[in-house]
């Protein structure tokens, strides 16, 4: 599979899009019965739906739910297994902000069969780079700076060996991704294929966490600002076509009949998509069920053929991208997107990075196969 790297903040969509990382076939309509698609080399988790100390959390319970294979010393990069970081608790240069209307207080609020921080396979995971006893309930979190160390030897690694290049998927306030850019940007140009993120609204869509805003890029505005003028391919899925990705209740009621065959892991699910679809309808009058953000952004690197206009079968443009990032603004952490091409410097389509087309938007979806995808990760995440 293609080797990927998930950064999140667990965070109910964020959970379904772990389960899509883990799970998604190389053919999402044949069923369960393809390999994986992805090679999910590891997990990062930032502060945003929660603080960092439930994000990571979240990420370790879901991991163990999941039956991610855990890697025998998570500070070794050549372990094999899901490899689990925390990384920053605080935006580069904004107050912490996270969303309990939505997520809960805990990021996963409502969440029902999630396996214990106690439980020792939990426990395992958190704990599988210290050379100290386990203490049961404690959570040993790794620094940002952890993080950056670990990636710095990931990708030299795979650069000397010439292995592919990761995908760097990120589906939450973009801090992490700008601090790897920031402090290694060799590195990233060398290891990196591109940054499939789930973040923006594009002029047109309404924000859902300030008029214009989307949450993810309102957090961290600066981060969104150096990640998208970084010079390597960003790919972004906004709130104008995750609104299309309605996990309505036919779809819920089809997970609660436990087709998959591993009931906890349904219910579990079905939780998940419950708690969303009240909050979604509370806080923004959703009535047809919650939009699954953060799973677009996984999608599109198993399927990006997926994404194609329905119409013409043309794959989704590049245009020139810019986030305001003044505090004062009331666009502040909006997407400010050309599309017409008025203010590109440079004409050349290959391009990226500041004053290019610095991203490709998505805007169509084919919402069925990505209902048929999320059903055959279930199947194969049952049987795993
Ligand atoms: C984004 O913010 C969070 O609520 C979701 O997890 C998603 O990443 C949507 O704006
Ligand atoms: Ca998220």
């Amino acid at each position: 599979g293609k080797p990927i790297w998930l950064d999140c903040d667990p965070g109910h969509d964020d959970a379904i899009a772990l389960l899509f990382a883990l799970f998604a076939p190389q053919n999402c309509t044949g069923g369960s019965n393809f390999a994986a698609a992805l090679d999910l080399l590891g997990v990062s988790v930032v502060a945003g739906n929660a603080p960092v100390a439930a994000t990571y959390a979240n990420a370790a319970r879901l991991l163990t739910l999941y039956g991610a294979a855990l890697p025998k010393h998570s500070r070794d990069f050549e372990s094999d297994g899901v490899h689990l970081f925390c990384g920053s608790e605080v935006p580069l240069n904004k107050l912490p902000r996270s969303d309990p209307d939505i997520h809960g207080e805990d990021g996963l609020g409502g969440v029902t069969g999630l396996p214990s921080l106690g439980s020792e396979q939990v426990q395992k995971r958190v704990w599988a780079s210290y050379d100290v006893p386990q203490q049961r309930h404690l959570l040993p979190r790794s620094s940002p700076g952890e993080l950056l160390v670990f990636w710095h030897a990931l990708l030299t690694h795979r650069i000397k060996k010439g292995l592919p290049k990761m995908t760097i998927v990120a589906t939450g306030p973009l801090t992490n991704v700008a601090l790897l850019m920031r402090g290694f940007p060799d590195l990233v140009e060398q290891g990196i294929e591109e940054v499939v993120i789930m973040g923006g609204a594009p002029p047109g869509t309404r924000g859902n966490r300030g008029p214009l805003a989307e949450f993810n890029i309102l957090v961290d505005p600066e981060a969104a600002d150096i990640v998208f003028n970084f010079d390597v391919p960003v790919v972004m899925a906004g709130l104008n076509v995750t609104h299309q990705a309605i996990f309505g209740r036919s779809h819920l009621e089809r997970l609660q009949a436990h087709q998959c065959g591993d009931q906890a892991l349904c219910d579990t699910l079905a939780s998940v998509v419950t708690f969303f679809a009240d909050t979604y309808k509370s806080e923004f009058g959703f009535t047809s069920g919650p939009p699954v953000h953060d799973v677009l952004a996984v999608a599109y690197v198993v399927a990006p053929e997926l994404f194609n206009c329905p119409t013409t079968g043309a794959p989704p443009k590049r245009y020139q991208v810019q986030v305001e990032t003044a505090a004062h603004s009331l666009a502040m952490g909006s997407t400010v997107i050309d599309f017409y091409a008025k203010t590109c410097q440079r004409p050349e389509e290959e391009w990226w990075g500041r004053g290019g087309r610095n991203a490709i938007v998505l805007e169509h979806l084919d919402v069925e196969k990505l209902w048929d995808m999320f059903f055959a990760c279930l199947e194969r995440c049952a049987q795993r």
